[in-house]
């Protein structure tokens, strides 16, 4: 059987493979990615684009092609409920950060802005950017069977056209291969959870709903209707591009039996949510998905890693299905690469599941509760099971009377309304991840107390562990973000105004370790000049402290201060770093 030779097999060209891919072809290390299906993705699927992930693609410097190919953040303003789209507007929620109270929340905290992107638009943009940066990428090749050797792992590929089988000897693999992962399998990776929840029915159509929608651009509208309100409402319409193609989704209880997809029956369900007969509907495909609450205990055995669906899998509340999966590429290849070059001990990459394990937890547990954060909205509404249409709108009509119990009932739907915030305006969860492991030095200190809802708010700290705070610094006269700065595969150690000694020593301990660590003078009047102060007041370390931050943009060790022996901390800290010690 003939043999193909690469350091890193990918398995899966979604948005966890294909950002993998773009990454470590970026810093330089051969890898070979294998697709079973025959392209990228091939309808819109998730969309939500939050600026955890826009900042990867920034750092691949591919982030205007996301942004020019997306629905614009200024588009997804509004999250609404109605009964249809001529209907009555039932209640609505400024959303993903577009609210004039939340704007600022994550205007401050990034030099990129959250979009919707579906994943059939942007898969192709990953997918060229790899291969602009020299990734091989084999779409119609199936991974078979694994075997972890110890030294290296062998992979049976098919080749989906011909039927032909090779093996891949690589020195380790990514299993980037979505919800029904062969890896996982292969491999036997320890999952937990609960498979098929819920069932889903994706309507992908065209239907100019402009009149309907541009005086209220949202990116979801749920439409709520008496006896058609299982789980989530009747149906639930996703922009894909305003205001004329969507996505309706429609939550199903697999034991009523399976919907019919036929386009009639198709077309009206479309027609009862819009509630206008004049709109043209155009099917263009329907596709079934199952809600699953699945963790892997461990990312990694071995030489394999798991990463996006592979080893998390959740619904679509929060959003966070693509942007978690490029998140942990994010985490692993920087990792893949320092080892494979040597400037790193394997051990480094025992913390890709310690990081990233405890994050896949924390955001399936959060999606599954924000789909059950939804129930109270359809219990305000007041619809029940068994109840007939007609005393379904009459409980309408009751929640907009003057009446006491009207009243009541408004207040429970503000309540509910407003704890949709944990889905819809989740910053902390978007970007406050934060990593314990063993390559980041823990400097004794506590992170700072939380001024607001962790999952609500973003706190931006430089405590080892947290993802470096974005402040807009001047080079000159351009403007830079300290996210731009750093990353980009190297490690980067930031001082401040009174930091000289920290530079010396860093060119000392990097040429001892044979590895790349960028020097960044940030302050007041420094190469990075902190003109707004918007620096000096997140950085946390004095102006003669110093903070070394990752390639993924995490700070993994810092000094408040100058020390005695400044090349000696460094030595220190980068022995913890890169797993040496
Ligand atoms: P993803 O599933 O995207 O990619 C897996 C890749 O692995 C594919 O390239 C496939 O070809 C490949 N592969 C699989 N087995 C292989 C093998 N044995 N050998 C080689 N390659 C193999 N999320 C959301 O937030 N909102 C939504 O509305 C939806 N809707 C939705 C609809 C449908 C139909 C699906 C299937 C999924 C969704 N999702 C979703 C989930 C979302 O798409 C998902 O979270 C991300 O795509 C995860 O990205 P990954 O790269 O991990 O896997």
């Amino acid at each position: 059987m003939e043999t193909v030779t690469t350091d890193v097999l990918i398995v899966g060209a979604g948005p966890a493979g294909l950002t993998a891919a773009a990454l470590l072809a970026k810093y330089g290390v051969r890898a070979l990615t294998v697709s079973r299906y025959s392209g990228t993705a091939n309808s819109p699927r998730a969309h939500i684009t939050n600026q955890g992930a826009m900042e990867v693609f920034r750092d691949l410097g591919i982030d205007d092609r996301v942004r020019a190919a997306a629905v614009p953040n200024e588009y997804m303003g509004n999250n609404v409920w109605a009964t249809s789209f001529a209907g009555t507007a039932i209640a609505r929620l400024k959303s993903w950060g577009s609210g004039t109270l939340r704007h600022a929340d994550y205007e401050v905290s990034s030099p990129t802005e959250m979009c919707n992107i579906p994943q059939h638009i942007l898969e192709p943009i990953l997918l060229q950017a790899a291969r602009e940066f020299g990734a091989e990428i084999r779409f119609s090749t199936e991974a078979v069977s694994l075997t972890d050797t110890g030294d290296h792992v062998d992979a049976i590929v098919r080749e989906r056209t011909t039927g032909a089988e090779y093996r891949v000897r690589a020195k380790y693999v990514i299993g980037a291969d979505g919800g029904r992962s062969t890896v996982a399998q292969q491999m036997e990776f320890p999952l937990r959870g609960e498979m098929g929840l819920g069932a889903a029915m994706n309507i992908w159509l065209e239907a100019d709903l402009s009149q309907y929608t541009a005086h209220r651009p949202g990116t979801l509208y749920w439409m709520a209707q008496p006896r058609n309100d299982y789980w989530v409402g009747s149906g639930t319409w996703i922009c894909v591009k305003p205001w004329t193609e969507w996505v309706l989704l429609c939550m199903y209880n697999p034991e009523d039996g399976e919907p019919d997809t036929s386009e009639q029956a198709v077309i009206e369900r479309a027609r009862t949510t819009i509630g206008d007969d004049s709109i043209d509907i155009r099917i263009k495909a329907v596709s079934k998905w199952q809600i699953n609450h699945v963790i892997a205990d461990t990312f990694s055995k071995g030489r394999v890693f798991l990463a996006g669906d592979a080893a998390h899998r959740h619904p679509p509340a929060n959003g966070l299905g693509t942007n978690t999966s490029v998140q942990d590429s994010f985490n692993l290849a920087w990792k893949l690469a320092m080892v494979l070059r040597g400037d790193a001990e394997p051990a480094l990459l025992d913390t890709y599941t310690q990081e990233r394990q405890p994050v896949g937890e924390q955001v399936v547990d959060r999606a599954m509760e924000s789909v059950r954060n939804m129930l109270p909205i359809s219990q305000a509404l007041g619809f029940e099971p068994g109840q007939s249409a007609e005393d379904g709108w009459k409980m309408l009509d009751e929640l907009f009377s003057g009446t006491e119990r009207g009243a009541q009932r408004r207040r429970e739907l503000d309540s509910a309304v407003a704890l949709q915030n944990y889905q819809f305006n989740a910053h902390g969860v978007e970007l406050g991840q934060r990593y314990s492991s063993t390559c980041i030095v823990d400097d004794g200190t506590d992170y700072p107390e939380s001024v607001r809802d962790d999952e609500l708010y973003y706190q931006p700290t430089t405590h080892p562990g947290a993802r470096l705070p974005h402040a807009w610094v001047e080079q000159g006269r351009r403007r830079v973000s300290t996210i731009d700065i750093t990353g980009h595969g190297a490690l980067t150690l930031i001082i401040g105004e009174n930091g000289d000694r920290w530079r010396a020593a860093a060119a000392r301990v990097a040429d001892e370790f044979g590895v790349e660590l960028d020097v960044r003078a940030v302050g007041v009047g420094c190469e990075y000049h902190d003109v707004l102060r918007e620096w000096t007041h997140q950085r946390e370390v004095g102006d003669d402290g110093a903070l070394l931050v990752r390639p993924d943009h995490h700070v993994a060790w810092r000094s408040m201060a100058m020390v005695d022996d400044p090349a000696s901390a460094l030595r220190t800290a980068l022995n913890t770093v890169l797993g040496r010690q």
